[in-house]
């Protein structure tokens, strides 16, 4: 009877199967030592002319060695199987499926708002001006004849900054806060440009308010200030008129009612007739057709001459709106804090 060295047919076996590359090629190698052509396969047959002893003995070890190949066999199967499917997987690709499309932001309402604002006046001649949004007591209040001790000086909760050590300042009322309006940027331009003064300040302010659907702690004004030898209440409603036409995108009413603000004399309040219902009356309009959407005024002698312009020889307009009140007036917003939420499903419709 042919002698085998089973430990050595084992190792043989292990390696081909291992180096196998598909199924096809590993089938071949199991053939060829598992098969019925196979030496294993011709030994077997042979047992039949060996003792008793013997054959048990070596019909055990035959059998032990084809189950360890058998078990390679398939463990190599499996790892081939795996690589196949993930291979499919990965060339695989549906050319029907629609392309996947790219999110893109993009700029923030508040933004867009300001953006167009400042075009509608800037194609009625105005310019743009800019001051700090840190401010101090001088700008914000007294220049603008809000003294000290006037009570229209509690109307806003302000934010004040600490006092820093050093040297104090001989410049009076020189304390800092965060700007509670717009309005200081009047004195500061008028400061270094003498009328004609055609110019809006888009920008923001600050109070210390507590929030609630109208009123947050940060928020934009949109201040407006004309200036020269005889600009008159019939220019600001001409302009305020113009200004609303092309904001709201239709036929916009107002009226002024007279009010008070320190900075202006006489003041207004301006009106518009509510985008609700048309001037109907309905909730929002507590059912007398208007909104109050701005204050006005004739700009005060008091404030030009502080500003360094001669209160004989000039006259003018000023005017101050919240941006995000025009926004939500326009887009029927009723939460402001939705500006500052940084929800997409509020900023997505935009
Ligand atoms: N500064 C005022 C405020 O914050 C708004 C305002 C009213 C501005 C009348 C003006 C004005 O320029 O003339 O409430």
């Amino acid at each position: 009877m042919e002698k085998i060295d089973l430990e050595n047919l084992k190792k043989q076996a292990q390696k081909e199967i291992s180096k196998a590359q598909d199924l096809d090629e590993l089938n071949q190698v199991l053939k060829s030592y598992l098969g019925k052509k196979s030496q294993v396969s011709l030994i077997l047959k042979t047992l039949k002319n060996i003792s008793p002893d013997e054959r048990i003995r070596l019909g055990k070890n035959i059998n032990k060695a084809k189950q360890s190949i058998q078990a390679e066999f398939e463990k190599r199967k499996q790892e081939l199987k795996n690589i196949d499917s993930y291979e499919t997987k990965r060339e695989w690709f549906d050319v029907s499926a629609p392309g996947r499309k790219k999110e893109t932001g993009h700029l923030h309402p508040l933004t867009l708002a300001k953006r167009e604002i400042m075009l509608i006046f800037e194609t009625m001649g105005f310019e743009i001006a800019e001051g700090p949004e840190v401010e101090t007591e001088w700008y914000n209040f007294d220049a603008l004849n809000i003294p000290a001790d006037h009570p229209a000086r509690d109307m806003w909760d302000t934010f004040w900054l600490k006092e820093t050590e050093g040297p104090k300042s001989k410049v009076p009322n020189s304390r800092l806060l965060l700007r509670t309006h717009t309005s200081p940027v009047q004195i500061r331009h008028m400061e270094k440009n003498q009328p004609p003064i055609k110019i809006i300040v888009p920008d923001k302010t600050f109070r210390h308010e507590a929030t609630d659907a109208t009123h947050e702690a940060q928020f934009y004004q949109l201040e407006g200030l004309m200036v020269g030898r005889d600009i008159s209440a019939a220019n600001f409603k001409a302009v305020i008129q113009a200004f609303l036409e092309r904001f709201f995108r239709k036929q916009t009413k107002i009226r002024l009612r007279p009010s008070f603000f320190p900075f202006t004399e006489p003041s207004f309040e301006v009106d518009i007739t509510c985008v609700f219902c048309k001037g109907k009356g309905c909730r929002v309009c507590e059912e007398t057709g208007w909104v109050e959407l701005m204050g006005a005024g004739m700009v005060h002698p008091k404030v030009l001459e502080n500003a360094g312009v001669d209160s004989k020889k000039n006259q003018g307009f000023a005017f101050g709106v919240g941006i995000e009140r025009l926004v939500m007036m326009r887009e029927k917003i009723n939460e402001i804090r939705l500006f500052h939420s940084g929800d997409l499903r509020f900023l997505q419709q935009f």
